[in-house]
């Protein structure tokens, strides 16, 4: 089975309203005007789709921060091009990132599960679980929370922590996809607890891929025979245009990474 990672696409319609004046939506709107405008080019996403059928994927895991501010409007073009992939005959998972999270509004009304409802529905409250093949299984985490101006974090919480073991027992190999990177020493934009996770999985003798978004960047390392972690989040990022390939086999995998866009 041949899995494709992308992350943070960050589509963007800004909107410009008084009421939004030193909130996040007015950071997030200034931060897309003045920078992310230059650096996310979402047109390429046909090219993208066209390398995943000439690469013959069978499954798109995306990491979260699909939007900017997450506004109604973005969430349509990420729900739009969801379609396209799916429509295409592959399936897809996804998980919100911080951006995803951005308002108070937005984590309320959980906006991002309403508006994408094209995407499987978690099975356990902020984790999903769902088995790939004979011997993978894949587990999605939602540890995105509410964040003040100038915020990006994320929590791997308690909760997280109990379901994510329990389903860890039901597999031998397994993808565990979430938006955070494992270790980040930014205090403002890491994700609390992240040790604990790091060592559930490192430490659970399963093998793990782990997927992770969030720092605009894309690399692939290899902690101990068992445990990988693979970053993809600039696969949408102006010159860069490629996501990881990982092609499960029964008990092993391989992996590189395919440039979309010349
Ligand atoms: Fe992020």
């Amino acid at each position: 089975m041949k899995i494709a990672h992308i992350s943070d696409i960050h589509f963007f319609v800004p909107t410009f309203k008084i009421s939004h004046l030193f909130t996040n939506e007015w950071l997030g709107n200034l931060n897309v005007y003045y920078s992310r405008r230059n650096f996310f080019i979402t047109e390429n996403l046909d090219a993208f789709i066209s390398s995943l059928l000439k690469e013959k994927i069978d499954v798109l895991v995306i990491t979260g921060d699909f939007t900017s501010t997450a506004n109604g409007k973005e969430f349509a073009l990420a729900k739009q091009f969801i379609q396209k992939v799916l429509d295409s005959g592959i399936k897809v998972f996804g998980l919100p990132g911080n951006h995803d999270m951005y308002t108070k509004k937005s984590v309320k009304h959980r906006t991002f599960y309403h508006c994408l409802d094209n995407l499987p529905p978690f099975s356990h409250g902020h984790v999903h679980f769902e088995t790939l093949t004979d011997s993978w299984n894949i587990i999605l985490l939602d540890t995105t929370m509410h964040n003040k101006i100038g915020r990006a974090n994320g929590h791997f919480t308690l909760d997280h922590e109990k379901t994510l073991r329990h389903l860890l027992e039901k597999s031998s190999n397994v993808i565990v996809a979430n938006h955070f990177p494992l270790e980040d020493k930014s205090k403002s934009h890491h994700l609390i607890r992240d040790k604990h996770l790091h060592h559930l999985l490192k430490d659970s003798k399963k093998r793990v891929l782990y997927l992770h978004g969030h720092t605009h960047n894309t690399s692939y390392h290899q902690e101990t025979d068992q445990f990988h972690v693979f970053n993809s989040s600039e696969s949408t990022v102006t010159e860069k245009f490629h996501y990881h390939l990982i092609d499960l086999t029964k008990d092993h995998f391989s992996h590189k990474v395919v440039k979309y866009y010349e």
